[in-house]
C-alpha cells in the first residue's frame, strides 16, 4: 500500500477523521474563492499543532499580478491570529491530477510552518501526499543569513 493510501478505506473513503475534516474545510473555503480571471478555484486548510483549522481561498483581482494563493491566505490568516506551529495543510483544486502548491507558497510554508505534510485533493478525494521538504529541496531560509 502506498503512503497516499494509508488513511484510505476503499469502502468508506478517508479513514482518518481529521484529514476528512481538513478536506471538507478546504472544499468549503474554496467556495469563497475570488477567481473571476482564471476560474480556477482553490481552497486550503492549515492545521495547527493543537488541531485548530485555518482556511484560505485564492484571491485574484484585475491586475492579475496581485493574486494570492489559497495556501498563503490560510498561512497569513493563521500567523495573524497568533498561530506559530503547524502540522499539515490540505489543498483542494479541481483537476484530476495532483495540484501542488506553487513555488512562492512552498517557500513561505517552509519558512513559517517547517516540514509539514501537504495533502492534495480534488472534489472527489485525495490525489497526493508530500512533505514541504520533498517539494522544496535545498531551501533558502533564515539559517543562511547568519
Ligand atoms: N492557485 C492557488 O491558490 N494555489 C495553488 O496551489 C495553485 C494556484 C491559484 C492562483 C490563481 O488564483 C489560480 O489558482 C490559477 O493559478
Amino acid at each position: 500500500m502506498s503512503d497516499s493510501n494509508v488513511d484510505r478505506d476503499p469502502g468508506s473513503g478517508i479513514r482518518d477523521p481529521k484529514i476528512a475534516e481538513l478536506i471538507a474545510a478546504a472544499r468549503a473555503a474554496r467556495e469563497h474563492a475570488c477567481a473571476d480571471f482564471s476560474r480556477f478555484k482553490v481552497g486550503a486548510a492549515l492545521e495547527t499543532i493543537d488541531g485548530a483549522i485555518v482556511t484560505g481561498c485564492n484571491v485574484e483581482n484585475a491586475t492579475y499580478g496581485l493574486t494570492v494563493c489559497a495556501e498563503r491566505i490560510a498561512l497569513f490568516k493563521a500567523l495573524s491570529e497568533g498561530h506559530r506551529k503547524f502540522r499539515r495543510i490540505v489543498v483542494v483544486a479541481p483537476p484530476d491530477a495532483p495540484t501542488p502548491p506553487c513555488g512562492p507558497c512552498r517557500q513561505l510554508l517552509w519558512e513559517f510552518a517547517g516540514d509539514i505534510e501537504v495533502i492534495l485533493a480534488n472534489l472527489h478525494g485525495e490525489t497526493g501526499r508530500h512533505t514541504i521538504g520533498e517539494l522544496l529541496p535545498q531551501p533558502f531560509d533564515a539559517r543562511l543569513l547568519k
